[in-house]
């Protein structure tokens, strides 16, 4: 597996001119926007990369595109790959290898989520503070590539601190409407009913969804510090769950995305 990532890495850094990004950044559904603050200086196409895999969902246009955000060198994902698209976990958690070879040194990632927590509204973002992962395996299973991490890595902190509390003093600063929870991630990709709702709030999360936590089994089994936060696209609580729509999620990503993007740039620019 290093040499697929290494040959992926070595491609990459042919075709940007040895671009070196700092931080690597994930978009998830409907985030897409934050590439329009980019001063893009290169841009691949996910399936020109030799060994990865191809995204299957339209919301998703997968690219991966490199400039400076916030004065920063970043690489960004615009589109990520899904468990439920048929993808296998080393798949799945590719790219965020990849970027690690490039030399980033933190990961943000971001995502739309269905809240779980009576508190939270449409629209709202979620800082991730911990996560449950009830996906049915994770990227680390199998023989550990010593070369990336440890075979048992810690998780005790899979979010960074300093990073979660930088993120709540910008929103503070700029009003943003933002709370903090726990995430949990489930396989979809049909949503849930009424009683996984219940059951997922009964186990402690405050937003589900049904990417990030292998990205972010990755991110840290290598050493990476990691921020993410949700986008709330939807609520999930009893009196508030209504027929989710594709579209639905869409515009409440929309709607969130100004926000999402100006707490991105502004932590990575406090880096
Ligand atoms: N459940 C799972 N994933 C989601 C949801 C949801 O309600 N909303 C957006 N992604």
């Amino acid at each position: 597996m290093i040499q697929l990532l290494q040959e992926a890495t070595d491609f990459i850094r042919q075709q940007t001119n040895h671009f070196q990004p700092d931080f690597g950044v994930v978009l998830g559904t409907g985030l897409g926007a934050l590439v329009n603050d980019i001063e893009v200086q290169h841009s691949l196409n996910y399936a020109d990369i030799p060994h990865f895999p191809v995204s299957t969902v339209e919301s998703h246009s997968g690219k991966l595109i490199f400039g400076k955000l916030g004065g920063r060198n970043v690489v960004v994902m615009q589109g990520r790959f899904h468990f439920y698209e048929g993808y296998n976990m080393e798949q799945v958690v590719f790219p965020i290898r990849v970027m690690k070879l490039l030399g980033i040194q933190k990961l943000f990632v971001s995502n739309a989520a269905g809240g779980l927590n009576p508190e939270f509204n449409t629209s709202e973002l979620m800082v991730i503070t911990d996560h449950i992962n009830l996906l049915p395996t994770n990227p680390l299973i199998g023989k550990n590539v010593d070369e990336l991490g440890p075979r048992f890595p810690d998780m005790s902190e899979p979010y960074n601190e300093h990073l979660i509390s930088q993120a709540l003093d910008i929103a503070a600063r700029h009003q943003l409407p933002v709370k903090s929870g726990v995430y949990v991630s489930v396989p979809g990709p049909m949503l849930e009913t009424k009683a996984e709702y219940r059951y997922l709030s009964n186990i402690g999360a405050d937003a589900v969804g049904m990417s990030t936590v292998p990205e972010v089994i990755a991110a840290v089994h290598m050493g990476l510090p990691v921020f993410a936060v949700s986008v709330i696209t939807d609520m999930c609580v009893p009196g508030k769950i209504k027929k989710v729509v594709l579209l639905d999620i869409l515009e409440a990503a929309a709607k969130a995305e100004p926000n999402m993007t100006l707490l991105i740039k502004e932590l990575i620019k406090r880096q």
